[in-house]
C-alpha cells in the first residue's frame, strides 16, 4: 500500500486495512498507520478561505480563547469580575513581556471582557501633552485607554498622566507668560492599559501608579501546540497533532513566531510538499526557511556565533555585541537574549555576555579550554 492510500484508507475508516496491517508486525508499517491515523484526525477539517487574514484576525477575543499565562488570567479574572460587580471601571494595568507574547491581545481582551470601548494609542505618538489631553477628554464612562510602548512617553506627556490615573483629571496651562493660566478639566473614570517590552524604563512614580504590573512569561510547548492549531483552523491549513508539535517546538516560546512559522510551513507544504503538514513536512520546511532544531533562525544564531566565535565565549559588552550582528542594542536584548537566556545558552554578566557550554555544543563547536577555566561556574 502506496503512502497515499494508507491516508485515504484511514481517512474513509477502512480501519480493517490498516489493522490488518498493524497486525503484520512491521514496525515500519505501523508508524505509517499512526501516522496515517494522526494525519486524518486533523485532515478532516474542512479548511476556510485564507485571503485577507491579518494579525489581528488571529488574536483571541475572550479570556477563555487565550491560551497559557495561567496565573496572569486568573488575576485578571478576579480583577476584572470584582470591579463589574461593584460597577467600577478596573484598576490601571501594566502588561510587561518580550515581543509577540500577547499583550495587544490581551488588552483589547480586557475591553471587550468589560464590554467597553478601547482607544488605542503609543508612547511614541503622543508627543506634546495636548495629543494626550485630547484622547483623555474624548474617552467615554469607564473606557479603556491603551497606550502601547508606554516606557516610550515624552516626560512631559508621562506628567499629565500621573493626575488623569489618580484623580481622572488633567490640568491644562493656556496661554503663555503673565496671560498663562492653568485649569483643571474632569474626565471621566477610565482604565488605563499600558503594555511595554522594558519595564525598567518606566520611571517609578508611573509604574507606582498601576493597579496591576502583569509579567508574560515565554509560553511552553503544550501551549503553542495549542495556538498553533488554533491559528490552523483559522487560516484552514491541515496540519496533524505531530505536525503542531514540531513547529510549537521550535517557535522560541513565542506566540507570534508560532504563528509565522505556520505560514511559512504552509507555504512550503503547498510548493514542495502535498499541501498538508505532518511532523516532515513541518521538520524539512523549518529546515528551508533555516530554523535550527532549537528553534533559532539565522539572526539568533549570529548572537551566538559572534559570541563564540569572534569573542572566544565572552564576556562581550551588550554594545559591542549588537554592533557585531548590525542590530541595535534594545533589539539584542528584547528580541533574542531572552529565549537564549531562558534556553542557558547565554549569560548576562555584569562584565559582559557569556555563551555557556551549551552553546559551543550546539553551534557544533568545541568550546576552548581556556575559556572553561576562565569562568569554571559555567562550564559545570
Ligand atoms: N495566548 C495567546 N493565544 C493565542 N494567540 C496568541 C496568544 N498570545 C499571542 N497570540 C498571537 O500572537 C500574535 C502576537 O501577539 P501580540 O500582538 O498581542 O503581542 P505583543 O505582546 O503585543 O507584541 P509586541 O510587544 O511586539 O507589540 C497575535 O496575532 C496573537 O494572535
Ligand atoms: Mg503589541
Amino acid at each position: 500500500m502506496t503512502r497515499k492510500e494508507t491516508l485515504s484508507a484511514a481517512q474513509a475508516g477502512r480501519s480493517a486495512e490498516l489493522t490488518g496491517a498493524e497486525e503484520s508486525g512491521s514496525r515500519a508499517r505501523k508508524e505509517e498507520v499512526a501516522e496515517a491515523a494522526d494525519e486524518v484526525e486533523l485532515l478532516s477539517g474542512s479548511p476556510q478561505s485564507v485571503d485577507g487574514i491579518s494579525e489581528a484576525s488571529l488574536r483571541p477575543r475572550s479570556l477563555d480563547g487565550f491560551v497559557g499565562q495561567t496565573e496572569l488570567k486568573s488575576h485578571l479574572e478576579v480583577m476584572l469580575g470584582a470591579a463589574c460587580q461593584r460597577q467600577e471601571p478596573v484598576d490601571h494595568l501594566l502588561l510587561a513581556g518580550p515581543p509577540g507574547l500577547g499583550k495587544t491581545t490581551m488588552a483589547h481582551i480586557v475591553a471587550n471582557e468589560l464590554k467597553v470601548e478601547c482607544q488605542v494609542t503609543s508612547g511614541p505618538a503622543l508627543e506634546r501633552t495636548g495629543d494626550l489631553a485630547a484622547m483623555l477628554t474624548k474617552l467615554s464612562e469607564g473606557a479603556v485607554l491603551f497606550i502601547d510602548e508606554i516606557h516610550r512617553l515624552p516626560r512631559p506627556v508621562e506628567e499629565v498622566l500621573y493626575p488623569a490615573m489618580e484623580d481622572f483629571r488633567i490640568d491644562i496651562v493656556l496661554g503663555k507668560g503673565p496671560a498663562a493660566r492653568s485649569i483643571s478639566l474632569e474626565l471621566a473614570p477610565f482604565t488605563l492599559v499600558g503594555a511595554t517590552t522594558r519595564t525598567g524604563l518606566i520611571t517609578g512614580p508611573l509604574r507606582d501608579r498601576f493597579g496591576l504590573v502583569a509579567r508574560f512569561d515565554l509560553y511552553n510547548h503544550e501551549d503553542l501546540t495549542q495556538i498553533v492549531k488554533r491559528t490552523a483552523g483559522i487560516l484552514g491549513v491541515p496540519v496533524t497533532a505531530n505536525g503542531a508539535t514540531e513547529i510549537a517546538r521550535r517557535a522560541r516560546g513565542t506566540p507570534r513566531i508560532a504563528n509565522r512559522l505556520l505560514r511559512q510551513v504552509r507555504d512550503f507544504a503547498e510548493m514542495h510538499r502535498e499541501g498538508y503538514i505532518n511532523a516532515q513536512v513541518a521538520a524539512d520546511g523549518l529546515a528551508f526557511f533555516s530554523v535550527d532544531d532549537l528553534g533559532l533562525d539565522r539572526p539568533s544564531r549570529a548572537v551566538l556565533e559572534a559570541l563564540c566565535a569572534k569573542f572566544r565565549g565572552g564576556p562581550v559588552g551588550r554594545s559591542t555585541l549588537a554592533i557585531a550582528v548590525s542590530e541595535p542594542v534594545e533589539t539584542l536584548e528584547d528580541v533574542y537574549e531572552p529565549f537564549l537566556i531562558q534556553q542557558g545558552l547565554l549569560i548576562r554578566t555584569p562584565r559582559g555576555r557569556v555563551a555557556t557550554k551549551a552553546s559551543w555544543v550546539h553551534l557544533g563547536l568545541e568550546p576552548p579550554a581556556d575559556v572553561s577555566n576562565q569562568h569554571p561556574e559555567l562550564f559545570r
